[in-house]
């Protein structure tokens, strides 16, 4: 008799006893509740996943784990102490010694080491006005100034012009005339306001928009502000 192909010895499958096999060599249906039996794709997987470890261990053995990324506030902290140069600026009439970094603006200077928040910070550009100061009683855009090339300067901000109760006239006459609607450019407005009472204007309401035309008014609240402008000219 020809020898079978699989079992050499004659038996057909149905003749090998079962219990020859080891259990774990047997890919006959089974009685075992599915959940204890290794299936061909989990067999398949767990091979995989073993492979995978067995060729990557070494290398990551070999491999330095990557140092912790530090914190973004320890950085900016770094940053802040080195290279920070000494600044004395004189605000309000009140000398401030600083430890700044020479990047930092006159308008950050002023909002975030003199907590001086009343001048404000809107485009950050030179575009809006919003952060307008006086330097040696001149009008400028404090976000366009490095905050270390004012160390022999006066600065005034809109702390230093007026308190709710002692308001300087033109503080007044906004509030009088409802020059503002959210008040975000309202400081920067004032402080301009007060610096065209000294500069060379016409005297028309044209004159004053044109000299205030720096300072945007996202509200448009332009010709109230204008009225309370042109008030305090005519009173003083
Ligand atoms: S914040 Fe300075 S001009 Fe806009
Ligand atoms: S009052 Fe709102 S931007 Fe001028």
């Amino acid at each position: 008799m020809a020898k079978h192909p699989i079992n050499p010895d004659g038996e057909t499958p149905s003749e090998v006893d079962p219990e020859s096999y080891p259990e774990s060599a047997s890919i006959a249906p089974s009685s075992e509740a599915p959940a204890t039996r290794v299936s061909r794709r989990s067999f398949l997987s767990q091979l995989g996943a073993a492979g995978l470890a067995a060729t990557a261990s070494p290398v990551l053995a070999a491999t330095p784990a990557p140092a912790a990324p530090a914190p973004s506030s320890a950085i900016a902290e770094d940053a802040a102490t080195e290279g920070a140069v000494a600044l004395t600026l004189k605000v309000n009439g009140q000398s401030h010694a600083l430890q700044v970094d020479p990047r930092t603006t006159l308008l950050d200077c002023l909002r975030e080491n003199l907590d001086l928040p009343g001048t404000k910070k809107g485009c950050d550009h030179g575009q809006c006005g919003a952060c307008t100061v006086h330097v040696n009683g001149r009008r400028v855009n404090s976000c366009l100034s490095f905050a270390v090339m004012h160390q022999s300067d006066e600065i005034t901000t809109i702390e230093g012009i007026g308190q709710p109760d002692h308001l300087h006239p033109m503080q007044a006459a906004f509030i009088e005339h409802d020059g503002y609607q959210c008040g975000y450019c309202t400081s920067g407005q004032i402080m301009s306001a007060v610096a065209v009472l000294k500069e060379n204007v016409g005297p028309t309401d044209d004159d004053v928009k044109q000299a205030m035309y720096g300072n945007i008014c996202r509200c448009g609240a332009y010709s109230n502000i204008v009225a309370a402008v042109q008030q305090v000219r005519h009173s003083s």
